[in-house]
């Protein structure tokens, strides 16, 4: 049997961190086994990796490289053989991420991060994405809340609208794996939606 593969998008702040661990109680409750991860970082390499990209201007083209490396790390040893072995993976951003960000919102050739994944990330598809949505208004309203702005989090509304606008249209491009989950209200109302979206999930199954 092999795991499932789930992974949480969206723009920062909406919401994908808290629910991720929320999401794994949830599975495990049903006695499923799972971990949660993310991206960039997931390995140890991985996190050096995340705090270079985050913490140092460098040209979008060698970010997307760096961030594929991240990942290429992270899919080989710890995605791969927990799916191999029945374990289901609650991952925190993956290749959307790098479609969204950097392809639309920085203006990387979608050529060069096809030809990344095609190399480097195969046989694998999410079996669900979960697309956490909030306006731009409001990320910037929670984020400045709770933390130092990392270098991507200092992007303005014309980067992350683009952002935004990119996910939205890989879910209407691919609607049987990525789910929208409104997150602009409660915490409860997200999670509401995302059990709504996790039993017809299970049911498929
Ligand atoms: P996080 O705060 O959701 O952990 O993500 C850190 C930042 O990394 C976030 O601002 C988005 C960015 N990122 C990309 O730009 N491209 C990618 O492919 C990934 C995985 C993350």
């Amino acid at each position: 049997m092999l795991g499932k593969f789930i992974t949480l998008e969206g723009i920062d702040g909406a919401g994908k961190s808290t629910n991720s661990l929320w999401l794994a109680d949830m599975l495990r409750f049903k006695g499923i086994n799972v971990i949660n991860t993310r991206e960039p970082g997931g390995t140890e390499l991985g996190d050096k990796i995340r705090y270079l990209i985050l913490e140092n201007e460098m040209l979008s083209e060698t970010e997307t490289m760096l961030i594929f490396a991240a990942r290429f790390e992270h899919f080989k040893k710890i995605i791969q053989p927990a799916i191999k072995n029945n374990i289901w993976v609650i991952c925190d951003r993956f290749i959307d991420a790098t479609y969204a960000y950097q392809g639309s919102g920085k203006g990387v050739s979608a050529n060069l991060i096809k030809t990344l994944e095609d190399l480097l990330i195969t046989n694998i598809v999410p079996d669900l994405t979960l697309l956490f949505d909030i306006p731009f208004d409001l990320m910037t309203q929670r984020i400045s809340l709770i933390k130092k702005l990392d270098r991507f989090e200092k992007n303005n509304g014309i980067f992350f609208n683009k952002v935004r606008n990119s996910y939205l249209e890989i879910a209407r491009n691919n609607p049987n794996r990525v789910k929208i989950i409104d997150s602009s209200r409660d915490l409860k109302h997200t999670q509401f939606c995302i059990s709504g979206v996790m039993d017809n999930f299970l049911g498929s199954l």
